[in-house]
């Protein structure tokens, strides 16, 4: 029996990194997992899962269009009867310093970072009040505790999870809903593959773990806090970082 036997989880940002694990792990523990993402490739990942005999499917969305957002949770809602599990992955970078970044490079990252998972989280939690149940999840990162040299964009949607978590915890406690954040570390992944090479191994001798994470690493706490063991966990940030910070 799986930790998530009957249970409807929606992953987003699930076509590749570490919402693809997720969803691949997520499956194998008896998820119906639907995975919404921008890129088309979110098809293939699901079609992968339904060929192992997993219960999944793709809906190509964008974190950023709240109408769509509305639509796609309805139609869940409709297929399934039940949301139980929204964890908001999707997340981008525009990495520049303060004085070189752009207004459009600090609005797109606000708005898939942080704007996306308000716009997720309204669109889903209706359903889960409906049925007085739902764990919600969503990424934060190291650097939105500690800040991140050309990260200014970046960091302060990651620190803005934090506070949405701990507020949503008050808000939704009473309907059996839980609302917590990850915040990974350095994980292996096309979003760090576009770090220098240079960069990465200077960042990586500053871990005690001395390696970089896997998008198991991070798949793995998003299941423990989307599992019912961790029903009296609310409004925490659950640090994977190998003990960087
Ligand atoms: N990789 C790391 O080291 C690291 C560290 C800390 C936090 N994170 C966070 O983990 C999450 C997953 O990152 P990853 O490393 O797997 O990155 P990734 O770039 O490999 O995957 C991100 C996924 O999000 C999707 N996405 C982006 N914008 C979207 C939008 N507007 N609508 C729908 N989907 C969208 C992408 O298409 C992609 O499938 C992100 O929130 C990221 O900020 C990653």
């Amino acid at each position: 029996m799986g930790r998530l036997e009957n249970k409807v989880a929606i992953i987003t940002g699930g076509a590749r990194g570490i919402g693809k694990a997720t969803a691949q792990l997520f499956a194998q523990e008896g998820a119906t997992v639907i995975i919404w993402d921008m890129l088309e490739s979110g098809e293939q990942t699901a079609h992968e899962l339904r060929q192992q005999g997993y219960k999944a499917e793709f809906g190509q969305v964008s974190v950023t269009d709240a109408p769509a957002l509305e639509v796609a949770a309805r139609a869940v809602q409709d297929a399934y009867g039940r949301i139980d599990i929204l964890i908001n992955n999707a997340g981008i970078t525009r990495d520049r310093s303060l004085l070189k970044m752009s207004h459009t490079e600090w609005e797109q990252v606000v708005d898939v970072n942080l704007n996306g998972v308000f716009y997720c989280t309204k669109a889903v939690v209706p359903y889960m009040v409906e049925k007085q149940y739902g764990r919600i999840i969503c990424t934060s990162s190291v650097v939105g505790i500690t800040g991140n040299f050309g990260q200014t964009n970046y960091s302060a949607t990651k620190a803005a999870i934090i506070g949405m978590v701990k507020t949503w915890a008050r808000e939704l406690g009473k309907y059996n809903i839980t609302a917590n954040a990850v915040a990974p570390g350095f994980i292996r992944t096309e979003m760090t593959d576009q770090i220098p090479e240079e960069v990465l191994k200077q960042t990586v001798a500053t871990v005690p773990a001395k390696r970089m994470g896997s998008p198991e690493d991070i798949a793995h706490a998003y299941l423990y806090l989307a599992s019912d063991e961790a029903f009296y966990v609310n409004g925490h940030t659950l640090s994977v970082n190998g003990g960087v910070a």
